[in-house]
Protein backbone atom coordinates (compact mmCIF):
# COMPACT_ATOMS: atom_id res chain seq x y z
CA UNK A 1 0.00 0.00 0.00
CA UNK A 2 2.43 2.74 1.06
CA UNK A 3 4.80 1.25 -2.23
CA UNK A 4 1.98 2.61 -4.63
CA UNK A 5 1.25 6.09 -2.87
CA UNK A 6 4.34 7.11 -2.64
CA UNK A 7 4.96 5.87 -6.27
CA UNK A 8 2.11 8.30 -7.43
CA UNK A 9 3.50 10.74 -5.14
CA UNK A 10 6.82 10.73 -7.17
CA UNK A 11 4.63 10.33 -10.69
CA UNK A 12 2.66 13.80 -9.63
CA UNK A 13 5.89 15.69 -9.01
CA UNK A 14 7.56 14.05 -12.32
CA UNK A 15 4.52 14.84 -14.28
CA UNK A 16 3.94 18.34 -13.06
CA UNK A 17 7.66 19.45 -14.31
CA UNK A 18 6.79 18.07 -17.52
CA UNK A 19 8.28 14.75 -18.07
CA UNK A 20 5.17 13.25 -18.90
CA UNK A 21 4.80 10.29 -21.19
CA UNK A 22 8.52 8.24 -20.14
CA UNK A 23 8.05 8.64 -16.53
CA UNK A 24 4.61 7.23 -16.35
CA UNK A 25 5.12 4.68 -18.56
CA UNK A 26 8.26 3.82 -16.75
CA UNK A 27 6.73 3.96 -13.48
CA UNK A 28 4.01 2.19 -14.38
CA UNK A 29 7.06 -0.64 -14.99
CA UNK A 30 8.34 -0.40 -11.40
CA UNK A 31 4.76 -0.76 -9.94
CA UNK A 32 5.31 -3.62 -7.57
CA UNK A 33 3.75 -6.93 -8.47
CA UNK A 34 1.48 -7.44 -5.24
CA UNK A 35 0.29 -3.77 -6.05
CA UNK A 36 -0.04 -4.56 -9.69
CA UNK A 37 -2.22 -7.53 -8.79
CA UNK A 38 -4.72 -5.64 -7.14
CA UNK A 39 -8.08 -4.07 -8.46
CA UNK A 40 -7.26 -0.51 -9.19
CA UNK A 41 -10.01 0.25 -6.93
CA UNK A 42 -8.68 -1.19 -3.96
CA UNK A 43 -4.79 -0.20 -5.02
CA UNK A 44 -5.93 3.59 -4.99
CA UNK A 45 -8.68 3.54 -2.75
CA UNK A 46 -7.00 4.40 0.40
CA UNK A 47 -5.38 7.48 -0.63
CA UNK A 48 -7.01 10.38 0.63
CA UNK A 49 -6.78 12.90 -1.70
CA UNK A 50 -8.97 12.95 -4.62
CA UNK A 51 -6.93 14.18 -7.11
CA UNK A 52 -4.19 11.50 -6.33
CA UNK A 53 -6.56 8.81 -6.17
CA UNK A 54 -7.81 9.94 -9.60
CA UNK A 55 -4.29 9.42 -10.91
CA UNK A 56 -3.12 6.61 -9.31
CA UNK A 57 -6.89 4.95 -10.94
CA UNK A 58 -5.74 6.60 -14.38
CA UNK A 59 -2.24 5.12 -14.13
CA UNK A 60 -3.64 1.99 -13.36
CA UNK A 61 -6.26 1.43 -16.08
CA UNK A 62 -9.31 -0.08 -15.09
CA UNK A 63 -10.60 2.51 -13.15
CA UNK A 64 -9.37 5.71 -15.38
CA UNK A 65 -11.43 6.71 -18.05
CA UNK A 66 -12.06 4.28 -20.56
CA UNK A 67 -10.84 5.65 -24.68
CA UNK A 68 -12.70 3.63 -27.54
CA UNK A 69 -11.26 4.22 -31.40
CA UNK A 70 -13.72 2.71 -33.80
CA UNK A 71 -11.44 2.23 -36.58
CA UNK A 72 -13.00 1.25 -39.90
CA UNK A 73 -12.93 1.50 -43.43
CA UNK A 74 -15.84 3.96 -45.65
CA UNK A 75 -19.19 2.45 -46.26
CA UNK A 76 -18.24 -1.01 -43.94
CA UNK A 77 -21.37 -0.38 -40.98
CA UNK A 78 -19.49 2.18 -38.67
CA UNK A 79 -22.27 4.68 -38.31
CA UNK A 80 -23.79 1.31 -36.87
CA UNK A 81 -21.56 0.30 -34.67
CA UNK A 82 -20.73 4.03 -33.78
CA UNK A 83 -24.10 4.21 -32.28
CA UNK A 84 -23.62 1.61 -30.19
CA UNK A 85 -22.22 4.14 -27.98
CA UNK A 86 -23.63 7.21 -29.03
CA UNK A 87 -26.89 5.79 -27.88
CA UNK A 88 -24.92 5.47 -24.39
CA UNK A 89 -25.44 8.30 -22.40
CA UNK A 90 -22.68 7.70 -20.25
CA UNK A 91 -20.19 7.62 -23.18
CA UNK A 92 -18.71 11.24 -25.04
CA UNK A 93 -18.57 9.63 -29.23
CA UNK A 94 -17.76 12.23 -31.41
CA UNK A 95 -18.63 10.49 -35.14
CA UNK A 96 -15.69 11.38 -37.79
CA UNK A 97 -13.34 14.45 -35.84
CA UNK A 98 -10.68 13.94 -38.54
CA UNK A 99 -12.89 15.00 -41.19
CA UNK A 100 -11.68 18.31 -40.33
CA UNK A 101 -8.15 17.77 -40.41
CA UNK A 102 -8.80 15.86 -44.19
CA UNK A 103 -10.69 18.69 -45.01
CA UNK A 104 -7.80 21.61 -44.36
CA UNK A 105 -5.48 19.37 -46.10
CA UNK A 106 -7.02 18.28 -49.13
CA UNK A 107 -7.28 20.95 -52.22
CA UNK A 108 -10.03 21.99 -54.54
CA UNK A 109 -8.98 18.77 -56.74
CA UNK A 110 -9.47 16.67 -53.90
CA UNK A 111 -6.03 16.58 -54.08
CA UNK A 112 -3.62 16.06 -50.52
CA UNK A 113 -1.42 18.74 -49.63
CA UNK A 114 0.46 17.34 -47.08
CA UNK A 115 2.59 13.99 -47.38
CA UNK A 116 0.52 10.65 -45.92
CA UNK A 117 3.24 10.55 -43.12
CA UNK A 118 2.69 13.83 -41.86
CA UNK A 119 -1.56 13.67 -42.18
CA UNK A 120 -1.18 10.39 -40.28
CA UNK A 121 0.76 12.66 -37.33
CA UNK A 122 -1.77 15.07 -37.32
CA UNK A 123 -4.52 12.54 -37.25
CA UNK A 124 -2.93 11.84 -34.29
CA UNK A 125 -2.42 14.75 -32.35
CA UNK A 126 -5.82 15.47 -32.90
CA UNK A 127 -6.89 12.11 -31.52
CA UNK A 128 -4.89 12.64 -28.63
CA UNK A 129 -6.06 15.81 -27.78
CA UNK A 130 -9.72 15.14 -28.35
CA UNK A 131 -9.41 12.20 -25.92
CA UNK A 132 -8.28 14.86 -23.30
CA UNK A 133 -11.27 16.44 -24.02
CA UNK A 134 -9.32 19.50 -25.27
CA UNK A 135 -11.29 21.19 -28.27
CA UNK A 136 -8.21 23.64 -29.30
CA UNK A 137 -6.00 21.98 -31.93
CA UNK A 138 -9.53 21.17 -33.63
CA UNK A 139 -10.19 24.66 -33.87
CA UNK A 140 -7.19 25.46 -36.35
CA UNK A 141 -9.02 22.51 -38.42
CA UNK A 142 -12.06 24.08 -38.76
CA UNK A 143 -13.30 25.93 -41.60
CA UNK A 144 -13.89 28.46 -41.01
CA UNK A 145 -12.35 29.47 -37.89
CA UNK A 146 -14.35 29.69 -35.16
CA UNK A 147 -14.63 32.65 -33.05
CA UNK A 148 -14.65 33.17 -29.54
CA UNK A 149 -13.93 28.82 -29.56
CA UNK A 150 -17.95 29.09 -31.03
CA UNK A 151 -18.40 27.10 -34.82
CA UNK A 152 -21.32 26.24 -37.11
CA UNK A 153 -19.41 24.01 -38.79
CA UNK A 154 -18.63 21.25 -36.35
CA UNK A 155 -18.55 18.33 -39.31
CA UNK A 156 -21.81 16.52 -38.38
CA UNK A 157 -22.22 17.29 -34.68
CA UNK A 158 -26.10 16.20 -35.29
CA UNK A 159 -24.20 12.29 -34.76
CA UNK A 160 -23.37 12.90 -31.29
CA UNK A 161 -25.75 12.92 -29.02
CA UNK A 162 -23.13 14.91 -26.32
CA UNK A 163 -23.59 17.39 -28.71
CA UNK A 164 -26.81 17.95 -28.99
CA UNK A 165 -28.13 17.49 -25.37
CA UNK A 166 -26.94 19.86 -22.18
CA UNK A 167 -25.01 21.45 -21.63
CA UNK A 168 -23.62 21.60 -24.92
CA UNK A 169 -27.61 22.43 -26.28
CA UNK A 170 -30.10 23.23 -24.34
CA UNK A 171 -32.56 23.59 -27.24
CA UNK A 172 -33.66 20.14 -27.44
CA UNK A 173 -35.94 18.39 -25.24
CA UNK A 174 -35.66 15.10 -26.39
CA UNK A 175 -32.94 14.33 -29.00
CA UNK A 176 -34.16 12.34 -31.84
CA UNK A 177 -32.91 13.32 -35.51
CA UNK A 178 -29.59 14.25 -36.32
CA UNK A 179 -31.39 16.87 -38.75
CA UNK A 180 -33.10 18.18 -35.60
CA UNK A 181 -30.25 18.79 -33.43
CA UNK A 182 -28.26 20.27 -36.29
CA UNK A 183 -31.63 22.92 -36.92
CA UNK A 184 -32.00 23.63 -33.40
CA UNK A 185 -28.71 23.40 -32.06
CA UNK A 186 -26.78 25.45 -34.55
CA UNK A 187 -23.62 26.47 -32.73
CA UNK A 188 -21.01 24.25 -31.01
CA UNK A 189 -19.30 26.05 -28.47
CA UNK A 190 -16.84 24.45 -28.01
CA UNK A 191 -15.78 25.52 -24.60
CA UNK A 192 -18.66 24.13 -23.39
CA UNK A 193 -18.48 20.91 -25.78
CA UNK A 194 -14.81 20.49 -23.63
CA UNK A 195 -16.31 21.05 -20.42
CA UNK A 196 -18.88 18.57 -21.21
CA UNK A 197 -16.11 15.94 -22.72
CA UNK A 198 -14.63 16.15 -19.16
CA UNK A 199 -17.90 14.95 -17.36
CA UNK A 200 -17.79 11.95 -19.18
CA UNK A 201 -15.73 8.37 -17.85
CA UNK A 202 -15.60 7.07 -21.34
CA UNK A 203 -14.72 8.70 -24.48
CA UNK A 204 -15.46 6.78 -28.11
CA UNK A 205 -14.04 8.30 -31.82
CA UNK A 206 -14.78 7.01 -34.85
CA UNK A 207 -13.26 6.83 -37.77
CA UNK A 208 -12.89 5.88 -41.62
CA UNK A 209 -9.76 8.04 -41.87
CA UNK A 210 -6.94 5.87 -40.27
CA UNK A 211 -6.06 3.08 -42.38
CA UNK A 212 -4.28 0.90 -40.74
CA UNK A 213 -3.98 -0.18 -36.81
CA UNK A 214 -0.24 0.01 -36.74
CA UNK A 215 -0.88 3.81 -37.35
CA UNK A 216 -2.17 3.90 -34.06
CA UNK A 217 0.49 2.16 -32.35
CA UNK A 218 1.70 5.67 -30.46
CA UNK A 219 -1.41 6.45 -29.05
CA UNK A 220 -2.19 2.58 -27.73
CA UNK A 221 0.76 2.62 -26.02
CA UNK A 222 0.60 5.96 -24.29
CA UNK A 223 -0.60 4.67 -20.88
CA UNK A 224 -2.40 7.62 -20.30
CA UNK A 225 -5.04 6.78 -22.45
CA UNK A 226 -5.65 3.15 -22.17
CA UNK A 227 -6.59 3.14 -25.26
CA UNK A 228 -9.21 0.04 -26.94
CA UNK A 229 -9.67 -0.28 -30.44
CA UNK A 230 -12.62 -1.96 -32.13
CA UNK A 231 -11.53 -2.62 -35.88
CA UNK A 232 -14.51 -3.20 -37.80
CA UNK A 233 -14.29 -4.78 -41.38
CA UNK A 234 -16.47 -6.20 -43.63
CA UNK A 235 -16.51 -8.14 -47.03
CA UNK A 236 -14.81 -5.96 -49.33
CA UNK A 237 -17.27 -7.06 -52.36
CA UNK A 238 -19.92 -5.64 -49.68
CA UNK A 239 -18.26 -2.42 -49.10
CA UNK A 240 -17.63 -1.77 -53.19
CA UNK A 241 -21.16 -2.39 -53.96
CA UNK A 242 -22.05 -0.01 -51.21
CA UNK A 243 -19.49 2.78 -52.37
CA UNK A 244 -20.90 2.32 -55.68
CA UNK A 245 -24.14 3.28 -55.32
CA UNK A 246 -23.06 5.75 -52.13
CA UNK A 247 -20.00 7.74 -54.21
CA UNK A 248 -21.66 7.47 -57.66
CA UNK A 249 -18.96 9.94 -59.31
CA UNK A 250 -16.44 8.50 -57.49
CA UNK A 251 -17.12 4.94 -58.89
CA UNK A 252 -18.45 6.18 -62.13
CA UNK A 253 -16.30 3.64 -64.11
CA UNK A 254 -17.30 0.84 -61.69
CA UNK A 255 -21.06 1.83 -62.59
CA UNK A 256 -20.53 1.48 -65.91
CA UNK A 257 -18.65 -1.76 -65.42
CA UNK A 258 -21.84 -3.40 -63.66
CA UNK A 259 -24.58 -2.24 -65.79
CA UNK A 260 -22.81 -2.50 -68.86
CA UNK A 261 -21.23 -6.03 -67.96
CA UNK A 262 -18.00 -4.79 -69.77
CA UNK A 263 -14.93 -3.85 -68.08
CA UNK A 264 -14.43 -0.40 -69.21
CA UNK A 265 -9.80 0.51 -70.42
CA UNK A 266 -9.86 2.95 -67.60
CA UNK A 267 -10.76 2.02 -64.41
CA UNK A 268 -8.77 3.00 -60.66
CA UNK A 269 -8.51 -0.28 -59.19
CA UNK A 270 -6.81 1.09 -56.21
CA UNK A 271 -9.57 2.56 -54.79
CA UNK A 272 -10.87 -1.08 -53.66
CA UNK A 273 -7.49 -2.44 -53.62
CA UNK A 274 -5.89 0.14 -50.94
CA UNK A 275 -9.14 -1.07 -48.82
CA UNK A 276 -7.42 -5.12 -48.29
CA UNK A 277 -4.10 -3.79 -48.34
CA UNK A 278 -5.32 -1.60 -45.01
CA UNK A 279 -7.40 -4.70 -43.98
CA UNK A 280 -4.67 -7.25 -44.39
CA UNK A 281 -1.84 -4.92 -42.87
CA UNK A 282 -3.46 -4.24 -39.85
CA UNK A 283 -4.59 -8.21 -39.94
CA UNK A 284 -1.04 -9.18 -40.37
CA UNK A 285 0.13 -7.29 -37.00
CA UNK A 286 -3.29 -8.22 -35.24
CA UNK A 287 -2.54 -12.14 -35.88
CA UNK A 288 0.85 -11.62 -34.64
CA UNK A 289 -0.15 -10.74 -31.17
CA UNK A 290 2.40 -8.10 -30.68
CA UNK A 291 2.47 -7.07 -26.93
CA UNK A 292 1.74 -3.91 -27.40
CA UNK A 293 -1.97 -4.48 -29.14
CA UNK A 294 -2.47 -7.12 -25.66
CA UNK A 295 -6.14 -6.19 -24.66
CA UNK A 296 -6.03 -3.38 -26.21
CA UNK A 297 -7.70 -5.27 -29.98
CA UNK A 298 -10.77 -6.49 -30.76
CA UNK A 299 -11.87 -7.05 -34.24
CA UNK A 300 -15.70 -7.14 -35.67
CA UNK A 301 -17.05 -8.52 -38.49
CA UNK A 302 -19.72 -6.26 -39.63
CA UNK A 303 -21.71 -9.04 -40.94
CA UNK A 304 -21.17 -11.01 -37.65
CA UNK A 305 -22.96 -7.47 -35.87
CA UNK A 306 -25.33 -7.19 -38.60
CA UNK A 307 -26.78 -11.09 -37.91
CA UNK A 308 -26.74 -10.94 -34.10
CA UNK A 309 -26.05 -7.57 -32.92
CA UNK A 310 -27.21 -8.19 -29.17
CA UNK A 311 -24.64 -10.85 -28.84
CA UNK A 312 -21.87 -8.97 -31.09
CA UNK A 313 -22.78 -5.80 -28.98
CA UNK A 314 -22.74 -7.52 -25.31
CA UNK A 315 -18.94 -9.16 -26.47
CA UNK A 316 -18.00 -5.64 -27.28
CA UNK A 317 -19.24 -4.17 -23.97
CA UNK A 318 -17.34 -7.05 -22.67
CA UNK A 319 -14.12 -6.86 -24.25
CA UNK A 320 -13.66 -2.92 -23.42
CA UNK A 321 -15.30 -3.53 -19.86
CA UNK A 322 -18.38 -1.23 -20.18
CA UNK A 323 -21.63 -1.58 -18.43
CA UNK A 324 -24.75 -2.24 -20.98
CA UNK A 325 -27.45 0.30 -20.42
CA UNK A 326 -30.91 -0.69 -20.56
CA UNK A 327 -31.51 1.54 -23.85
CA UNK A 328 -29.52 -0.04 -25.14
CA UNK A 329 -31.28 -2.93 -25.93
CA UNK A 330 -34.09 -1.54 -26.90
CA UNK A 331 -32.52 1.37 -29.83
CA UNK A 332 -30.61 -2.34 -31.12
CA UNK A 333 -34.72 -4.15 -31.28
CA UNK A 334 -35.68 -0.97 -33.11
CA UNK A 335 -32.80 -0.28 -35.46
CA UNK A 336 -32.42 -3.51 -36.52
CA UNK A 337 -35.32 -4.92 -36.75
CA UNK A 338 -37.09 -2.21 -38.94
CA UNK A 339 -38.20 -2.88 -42.48
CA UNK A 340 -36.27 -0.46 -45.21
CA UNK A 341 -37.68 2.55 -45.36
CA UNK A 342 -37.67 4.16 -49.09
CA UNK A 343 -37.40 7.45 -47.39
CA UNK A 344 -34.54 5.80 -45.52
CA UNK A 345 -30.99 7.61 -46.24
CA UNK A 346 -27.49 6.65 -47.20
CA UNK A 347 -26.54 6.91 -43.83
CA UNK A 348 -28.89 5.53 -41.88
CA UNK A 349 -28.79 2.79 -39.57
CA UNK A 350 -32.56 1.66 -39.57
CA UNK A 351 -32.78 -1.15 -41.05
CA UNK A 352 -33.27 -5.15 -40.98
CA UNK A 353 -29.83 -5.75 -40.47
CA UNK A 354 -29.29 -9.64 -40.96
CA UNK A 355 -31.21 -9.49 -44.27
CA UNK A 356 -29.81 -6.57 -45.51
CA UNK A 357 -25.73 -7.42 -45.23
CA UNK A 358 -25.65 -9.66 -48.00
CA UNK A 359 -27.97 -7.35 -50.36
CA UNK A 360 -24.47 -6.58 -52.09
CA UNK A 361 -24.82 -10.37 -53.78
CA UNK A 362 -27.70 -8.69 -56.37
CA UNK A 363 -26.51 -5.73 -56.87
CA UNK A 364 -22.51 -6.30 -58.37
CA UNK A 365 -22.20 -8.23 -61.98
CA UNK A 366 -20.09 -11.45 -61.37
CA UNK A 367 -17.31 -9.85 -63.46
CA UNK A 368 -16.79 -6.74 -61.12
CA UNK A 369 -17.24 -9.48 -58.45
CA UNK A 370 -14.06 -12.02 -59.52
CA UNK A 371 -11.96 -8.59 -59.69
CA UNK A 372 -12.51 -7.83 -56.18
CA UNK A 373 -11.68 -11.74 -55.19
CA UNK A 374 -8.32 -11.52 -57.81
CA UNK A 375 -6.90 -8.09 -55.59
CA UNK A 376 -8.36 -9.15 -52.58
CA UNK A 377 -7.44 -12.67 -52.65
CA UNK A 378 -5.75 -12.99 -49.22
CA UNK A 379 -7.69 -10.77 -47.18
CA UNK A 380 -10.90 -12.31 -48.03
CA UNK A 381 -9.05 -15.74 -46.57
CA UNK A 382 -8.20 -14.02 -43.90
CA UNK A 383 -11.59 -12.66 -43.13
CA UNK A 384 -13.19 -16.32 -43.55
CA UNK A 385 -15.44 -15.21 -46.42
CA UNK A 386 -15.93 -16.98 -49.69
CA UNK A 387 -15.10 -16.94 -53.00
CA UNK A 388 -18.12 -17.70 -55.60
CA UNK A 389 -16.92 -18.67 -59.47
CA UNK A 390 -20.29 -18.31 -60.70
CA UNK A 391 -23.72 -15.55 -61.12
CA UNK A 392 -25.79 -18.79 -59.53
CA UNK A 393 -23.67 -19.17 -56.72
CA UNK A 394 -23.22 -15.41 -56.62
CA UNK A 395 -27.17 -14.96 -56.12
CA UNK A 396 -27.93 -18.25 -53.95
CA UNK A 397 -28.72 -16.73 -50.84
CA UNK A 398 -29.11 -20.19 -49.01
CA UNK A 399 -25.44 -20.51 -49.49
CA UNK A 400 -23.71 -17.93 -46.91
CA UNK A 401 -20.55 -16.47 -48.25
CA UNK A 402 -19.74 -15.97 -44.75
CA UNK A 403 -17.86 -18.99 -43.10
CA UNK A 404 -18.79 -18.83 -39.20
CA UNK A 405 -15.81 -17.83 -37.63
CA UNK A 406 -14.65 -16.28 -33.77
CA UNK A 407 -12.33 -13.49 -33.84
CA UNK A 408 -11.52 -13.69 -30.05
CA UNK A 409 -9.39 -10.70 -28.79
CA UNK A 410 -6.19 -10.38 -28.08
CA UNK A 411 -6.32 -10.68 -24.17
C1 LIG B 1 -13.59 13.84 -2.90
O1 LIG B 1 -14.51 12.84 -3.31
C2 LIG B 1 -15.52 12.57 -2.34
C3 LIG B 1 -16.31 11.38 -2.83
O2 LIG B 1 -16.38 11.30 -4.22
C4 LIG B 1 -16.37 13.82 -2.15
O3 LIG B 1 -17.37 13.57 -1.18
C5 LIG B 1 -15.48 14.95 -1.68
O4 LIG B 1 -16.22 16.15 -1.58
C6 LIG B 1 -14.31 15.15 -2.65
N1 LIG B 1 -13.39 16.12 -2.10
C7 LIG B 1 -12.96 17.16 -2.80
C8 LIG B 1 -12.02 18.05 -2.09
O5 LIG B 1 -13.32 17.38 -3.95
C1 LIG C 1 -19.02 29.37 -24.39
O1 LIG C 1 -19.16 28.70 -23.16
C2 LIG C 1 -18.36 29.24 -22.12
C3 LIG C 1 -18.48 28.32 -20.92
O2 LIG C 1 -19.79 28.17 -20.56
C4 LIG C 1 -18.81 30.66 -21.84
O3 LIG C 1 -18.03 31.21 -20.82
C5 LIG C 1 -18.70 31.47 -23.12
O4 LIG C 1 -19.23 32.76 -22.92
C6 LIG C 1 -19.43 30.82 -24.25
N1 LIG C 1 -19.12 31.52 -25.47
C7 LIG C 1 -20.04 32.05 -26.25
C8 LIG C 1 -19.57 32.84 -27.42
O5 LIG C 1 -21.23 31.93 -26.04
C1 LIG D 1 -36.08 -9.12 -34.25
O1 LIG D 1 -37.38 -9.64 -34.23
C2 LIG D 1 -37.44 -11.06 -34.19
C3 LIG D 1 -38.89 -11.48 -34.29
O2 LIG D 1 -39.74 -10.55 -33.70
C4 LIG D 1 -36.77 -11.55 -32.89
O3 LIG D 1 -36.79 -12.95 -32.83
C5 LIG D 1 -35.34 -11.05 -32.86
O4 LIG D 1 -34.72 -11.41 -31.66
C6 LIG D 1 -35.28 -9.56 -33.04
N1 LIG D 1 -33.87 -9.17 -33.20
C7 LIG D 1 -33.28 -8.25 -32.46
C8 LIG D 1 -31.87 -7.97 -32.76
O5 LIG D 1 -33.86 -7.64 -31.59
C1 LIG E 1 -41.46 9.59 -47.46
O1 LIG E 1 -41.33 10.75 -48.22
C2 LIG E 1 -42.54 11.12 -48.89
C3 LIG E 1 -42.23 12.32 -49.80
O2 LIG E 1 -41.22 13.13 -49.28
C4 LIG E 1 -43.60 11.44 -47.84
O3 LIG E 1 -44.81 11.81 -48.49
C5 LIG E 1 -43.84 10.20 -46.99
O4 LIG E 1 -44.73 10.49 -45.95
C6 LIG E 1 -42.51 9.72 -46.38
N1 LIG E 1 -42.73 8.45 -45.71
C7 LIG E 1 -42.27 8.19 -44.49
C8 LIG E 1 -42.55 6.84 -43.95
O5 LIG E 1 -41.63 9.00 -43.83
C1 LIG F 1 -25.69 -3.12 -60.83
O1 LIG F 1 -26.59 -3.44 -61.84
C2 LIG F 1 -27.72 -4.13 -61.41
C3 LIG F 1 -28.52 -4.58 -62.65
O2 LIG F 1 -28.51 -3.60 -63.61
C4 LIG F 1 -28.54 -3.24 -60.51
O3 LIG F 1 -29.69 -3.91 -60.05
C5 LIG F 1 -27.66 -2.87 -59.32
O4 LIG F 1 -28.34 -1.98 -58.46
C6 LIG F 1 -26.37 -2.24 -59.79
N1 LIG F 1 -25.47 -2.11 -58.67
C7 LIG F 1 -25.11 -0.95 -58.12
C8 LIG F 1 -24.16 -1.03 -56.98
O5 LIG F 1 -25.51 0.11 -58.51
C1 LIG G 1 -5.58 -16.87 -53.98
O1 LIG G 1 -4.18 -16.84 -54.23
C2 LIG G 1 -3.54 -18.07 -53.94
C3 LIG G 1 -2.05 -17.87 -54.12
O2 LIG G 1 -1.78 -16.97 -55.13
C4 LIG G 1 -4.10 -19.17 -54.85
O3 LIG G 1 -3.50 -20.39 -54.51
C5 LIG G 1 -5.58 -19.27 -54.64
O4 LIG G 1 -6.13 -20.19 -55.53
C6 LIG G 1 -6.23 -17.91 -54.86
N1 LIG G 1 -7.66 -18.03 -54.54
C7 LIG G 1 -8.58 -17.50 -55.31
C8 LIG G 1 -9.99 -17.77 -54.90
O5 LIG G 1 -8.33 -16.80 -56.28
C1 LIG H 1 -28.63 -22.84 -53.66
O1 LIG H 1 -27.77 -23.38 -52.70
C2 LIG H 1 -28.30 -24.48 -52.00
C3 LIG H 1 -27.35 -24.85 -50.87
O2 LIG H 1 -26.02 -24.94 -51.34
C4 LIG H 1 -28.52 -25.63 -52.99
O3 LIG H 1 -29.04 -26.76 -52.32
C5 LIG H 1 -29.47 -25.17 -54.09
O4 LIG H 1 -29.59 -26.16 -55.07
C6 LIG H 1 -28.96 -23.88 -54.72
N1 LIG H 1 -29.97 -23.35 -55.62
C7 LIG H 1 -29.71 -23.01 -56.86
C8 LIG H 1 -30.85 -22.45 -57.65
O5 LIG H 1 -28.59 -23.10 -57.31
Amino acid sequence: MMECSWKVLVLIVFTSLGIQYTAIKSLRMTFTSPCRNMAAENRCGHIKDNVTRALCEDVNGQQGRKHILILATARSGSSFLGQLFNQNPDIFYLYEPLYHVQNMFTNSNGLPTIDRRSLLGAYRDLLHNLYDCDFHLLENYIKPTPKDHVTYSFFRRGASKALCTPPVCNQLEDFQQESQCVKKCRKVNLTLASTACRSYRTMAIKTIRIPEINHMRTLVEDPRLNLKIIHLVRDPRAVLASRMSTFVDQYRSYNIWNSSGRKPHSIDLSLIRNVCIDYSNSLETAFGRPSWLKGKYMLVRYEDLARDPMKKATNIYNFIGLQWKEGLSSWIEENTNATVSPNSSKFATNRKSSETVENWRFQLHLGIVQMVQDICNTTISQLGYQFVDSTQQLRNLSQSLVEPRVFLPFI
